[in-house]
């Protein structure tokens, strides 16, 4: 894998793109939040969003980079762990000295990124049909009811709703040791870890009730 040969320099990679990703979610939360009380002004962050040149230009390929990176190198590291691992841990105690989440991360990653598969083909190609295939007229007042008509669905609420669990359990465990892996390690890094711990549980509980909230609400 050229500059990212070591085991190492892998574990880091993740990290930061994790980091990034984590980053990226909470703007996503705030403004996705929006919807569950002024339509109005979701529609308008949506519309900055959906038009602005950097944010679609610089942000976006970034961001999409971002995620393949992650996933990608996330399989990487996986299948080099196996491998390093042909002969199973002589003390391997299970929750006694690691975590179910720690040790399931590529599988919580999974549902997580088969939930991103859905969610492209909910929002982000209709989107990018819609502007750039189209080219259809720009509308600053559409984005509220394309969201909202998602969720009439219990069958997709449900498996946000699921998808949402295990991203929490992902991040439960991901988010609070990547600072670990970038090395940040003095008299903040327990309350940064306590942080990590809740944001990894809000986030996606707070996503759980935005899903909720829609469905019920119309
Ligand atoms: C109730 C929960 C959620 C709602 C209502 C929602 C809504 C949306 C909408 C409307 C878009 C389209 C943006 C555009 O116009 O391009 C979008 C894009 C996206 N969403 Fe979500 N989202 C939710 C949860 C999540 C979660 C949990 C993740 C990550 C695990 C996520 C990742 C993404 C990504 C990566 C994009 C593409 C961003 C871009 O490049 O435009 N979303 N979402």
């Amino acid at each position: 894998m050229g500059i990212i040969s070591s085991s190492i320099a892998r574990k880091v990679a993740m990290a930061l793109s994790g980091l990034f990703l984590v980053l990226f979610l909470g703007q996503h939360f705030t403004i996705n939040l929006t919807s569950t009380f002024s339509p109005e002004t979701f529609n308008e962050f949506s519309h900055f969003m959906g038009t602005n040149f950097l944010v679609q230009a610089i942000l976006q390929p970034v961001l999409i980079f971002g995620v393949v990176f992650h996933f990608v190198m996330g399989f990487i590291l996986e299948a080099r762990n196996r491998s390093a691992r042909k002969v199973s841990y002589v003390s391997y105690k299970g929750n006694a000295n690691s975590s179910w989440v720690s040790r399931n991360m590529i599988y919580t990653g999974i549902v997580v990124l088969a939930f991103l598969g859905l969610h492209f083909y909910d929002f982000w190609f209709p989107e990018i049909a819609y502007k750039y295939i189209e080219a259809n007229p720009s509308d600053a007042t559409r984005y509220y009811g394309e969201l909202v008509e998602k969720f009439h669905s219990p069958v997709r609420t449900g498996l946000y709703v699921l998808s949402f669990v295990f991203l929490a359990l992902h991040l439960y465990h991901g988010f609070a040791s990547s600072f670990q892996s970038v090395g940040f390690n003095n008299k903040y890094a327990r309350g940064l870890k306590k942080f990590a711990k809740v944001y990894a549980i809000a986030i996606p509980a707070g996503f759980i009730f935005i899903a909720l909230f829609h469905h019920f609400n119309h």
